[in-house]
């Protein structure tokens, strides 16, 4: 049987893009395709390329036309799309050919802190600013609306009252690195 062929698309520094492409690189079942940003200059990019993983940027304007998406997805025989840290809004265009097949990584308890402005350091100073005793992950399928699609699973972890929103992201990346690969796989050898 055939591997399944993931596109990674991620804005930024990529710890998550690196933590996957790490993971399956020896897989048997699944495989990275490429990786995909909309910054050229985002680290991700040249830590996929040291990796070996093929890279593409597209401008904000290209990114923002699923057909040029649902091409690029082709071109590369695309299963599964992951979105890790990747701030663009996906369009709908893309969503209907990759129904259920699109997955999105999330620094918060969805449904609580999602949504727009909710990314990155935001999330973790919204949860402190509310004095949360807990805040954690989710993955979960993408579909029109913003960090709305079907929960697929949460990890929690317990804020402490003299937490910075540094360490409040320490805590939250080790989650997603310990968790997001695992859930990735156990969701694509479901299908
Ligand atoms: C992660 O915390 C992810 O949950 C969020 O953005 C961050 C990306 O980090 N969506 P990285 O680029 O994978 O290092």
């Amino acid at each position: 049987m055939s591997k399944k062929r993931i596109a990674i698309f991620a804005s930024g520094t990529g710890s998550n893009a690196v933590n996957l492409i790490r993971y399956f690189e020896n897989n048997s079942a699944i495989e990275v395709a490429f990786v995909l940003s909309n910054k050229s200059d985002a680290k991700v990019l040249t830590s996929a390329k040291s990796l070996d993983v093929e890279t593409v940027f597209l401008s904000n304007e290209e990114v923002a036309k699923g057909d040029v998406l649902i091409s690029l997805c082709e071109e590369f025989e695309v299963d599964w799309i992951v979105l890790a840290g990747y701030l663009r809004l996906i369009p709908k265009e893309l969503i209907a050919v990759f129904e259920n097949k699109i997955i999105n990584l999330h620094p918060a308890l969805l449904p609580n802190y999602g949504g727009k402005g909710m990314f990155g350091r935001n999330v973790h100073l919204a949860v402190l600013e509310n004095k949360e005793a807990e805040t954690g992950i989710t993955i979960h399928f993408v579909n029109q609306e913003f960090d709305k699609g079907e929960i697929i699973a949460q990890f929690r972890c317990a804020v402490a009252d003299e937490d910075t929103a540094e360490d409040v992201e320490t805590k939250i990346h080790s989650l997603e690195q310990e968790n997001l690969p695992l859930v990735i796989e156990k969701t694509i050898l479901k299908t």
